[in-house]
């Protein structure tokens, strides 16, 4: 198994992509926390992956607290005695119609750039002791490119978070951390989106992008699985694009 006896906090875990990929690490032999806001869906998720023969602990966690996560990784350290991946995850989307919102911009900062940070200041302490560590931070293809239809504060969150893993895996490769960044494409719709949820508008972002299809949340699980595992072992400070092709054009 390709995360045998790793520990694994997985943010947003109680949906889509975040579920994905704690149900994937589960079943690659990693003890997964599933973090998240939402505690009826997390608590199914975790008891899922228990009923599958898996070990996971659901955790709740506002990615914005820094309590929040001291608590989370005292609770996984008490759990589990160690951290050895973290995958920042949780996040709200970006499609307000209303594109000049301050209190979305404010939204989008304070969750998706804020609380990756948070994540990262909260866990590399114990990876600093422990000498190893893998963070694999969601951006998307709104943290490289600007989209007609995304309010401007998701595509400066996302590109804090593809800027912050780059400095991460500089300032911390030394002490045996390393730290990458994923860009989903289209993706089944977030449980926040309003235009991108729009049949209208997903027909036609599906137009540019070169495979024709929105992407699966599997499939995005699967690239974190390769940066969160060792086989990465060489590979720090990367963005991967999940996106059926868009970035290349
Ligand atoms: N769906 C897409 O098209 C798409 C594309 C590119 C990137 N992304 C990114 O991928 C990540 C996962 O998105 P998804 O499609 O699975 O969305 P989703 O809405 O299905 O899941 C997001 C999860 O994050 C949780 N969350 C939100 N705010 C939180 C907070 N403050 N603290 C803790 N948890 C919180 C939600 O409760 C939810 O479980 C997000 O960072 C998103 O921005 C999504």
């Amino acid at each position: 198994m390709r995360l045998q006896d790793k520990v694994a906090i997985v943010t947003g875990a109680a949906s889509g992509m975040g579920a994905a990929t704690a149900r994937l690490f589960a079943r690659e032999g990693a003890k997964v926390i599933v973090a998240d806001m939402l505690e009826a869906e997390g608590q199914a998720v975790a008891d899922s992956i228990k009923s599958n023969s898996g070990e996971a602990r659901f955790q709740r966690l506002d990615v914005s607290s820094e309590t929040d996560w001291d608590a989370a990784v005292a609770a996984t350290l008490a759990t589990y005695g160690k951290i050895d991946i973290l995958i920042n995850n949780a996040g709200v989307s970006g499609s307000d119609p209303d594109r000049l919102s301050i209190a979305t911009w404010d939204r989008q900062m304070s969750i998706n750039a804020k609380g990756v940070f948070l994540g990262m200041r909260a866990v590399i302490p114990v990876m600093q002791k422990a000498k190893s560590g893998s963070i694999v931070n969601t951006s998307s293809i709104s943290g490289v490119v600007g989209q007609t239809f995304v309010h401007m504060g998701y595509n400066a969150s996302k590109g804090a978070v593809r800027t912050m893993s780059k400095a991460a895996a500089v300032q911390f490769a030394r002490d045996g951390i390393r730290v990458n960044s994923v860009h989903p494409g289209l993706m089944p719709a977030m449980r926040t989106s309003v235009m991108s949820a729009d049949p209208t508008v997903r027909a036609a972002m599906l137009k540019a992008i070169p495979m024709r299809r929105e992407g699966k949340v599997d499939e995005v699980a699967n690239a974190n699985l390769f940066l969160a595992s060792d086989e990465a072992s060489y590979i720090t400070g990367i963005e991967v694009p999940v996106d059926g092709g868009f970035l290349a054009m």
